[in-house]
């Protein structure tokens, strides 16, 4: 384990089986109604980067990849809500069933944000993964159809989740010591 991890919250195989069953489960809810179309998987860099990578190979109806940027205003472990688009989307998702694959939802500004933005561009269905959802004390209520975990109020890396940049490439998700961003 690596230095700066206090407690490994979900290893390697436990974060590929949860994703391995929610692929199964995109698959079969949009089998029918995606049609030849499929679906379109967002994902919001960087953290959940990892996680659509390999949820998208758990899919197995046409997928199409597409990524976000945005930046949200903050001390660097909390979020502040106000959000930044640093890069667009590539596609046009008007009248496309569309998939955010998100990595954490901890306040939930940022995909209320997110959720309200991609809305009004009218896909014909806007639908939520987040991989780890805290148990905070104040969340938005966000809609999130497919969520991997329930985590602790801590703060989390690993699995594409980082601090300042780092930890990403843990393959398991962890707890971060305090000591390190105290
Ligand atoms: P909100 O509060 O808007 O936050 O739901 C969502 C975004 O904040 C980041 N975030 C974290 N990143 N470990 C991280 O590495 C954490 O524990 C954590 N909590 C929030 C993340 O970018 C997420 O998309
Ligand atoms: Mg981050």
């Amino acid at each position: 384990m690596h230095k700066d991890v206090s407690e490994i919250l979900f290893t390697e195989e436990q974060i590929h089986d949860r994703v391995a069953e929610i692929g199964a489960a995109i698959t079969e809810d949009f089998r029918e109604k995606a049609g030849d179309d499929g679906i379109i998987l967002i994902s919001v860099l960087r953290g959940a980067a990892i996680f659509m990578a390999d949820l998208a190979r758990e899919i197995k109806i046409p997928c199409e990849m597409d990524y976000m940027a945005i930046s949200s205003y903050g001390n660097g472990v909390k979020s502040s809500g106000v959000v930044r688009i640093l890069k667009d989307l590539s596609s046009h998702i008007e009248g496309r069933h569309v998939v955010i694959a998100e990595d954490i939802l901890d306040s939930g500004l940022t995909l209320t944000y997110l959720l309200k933005n991609l809305a009004s561009r009218n896909p014909a269905s806007l639908t939520v993964a987040t991989l780890l959802r805290k148990k905070t004390k104040v969340q938005a209520d966000v809609d999130c159809a497919y969520v991997g975990f329930e985590c602790p109020d801590q703060f989390i890396v690993g699995y594409g989740l980082d601090y300042a940049e780092r930890y990403r490439n843990l393959p398991y998700i962890g707890v971060l010591k305090p000591e390190v961003y105290e």
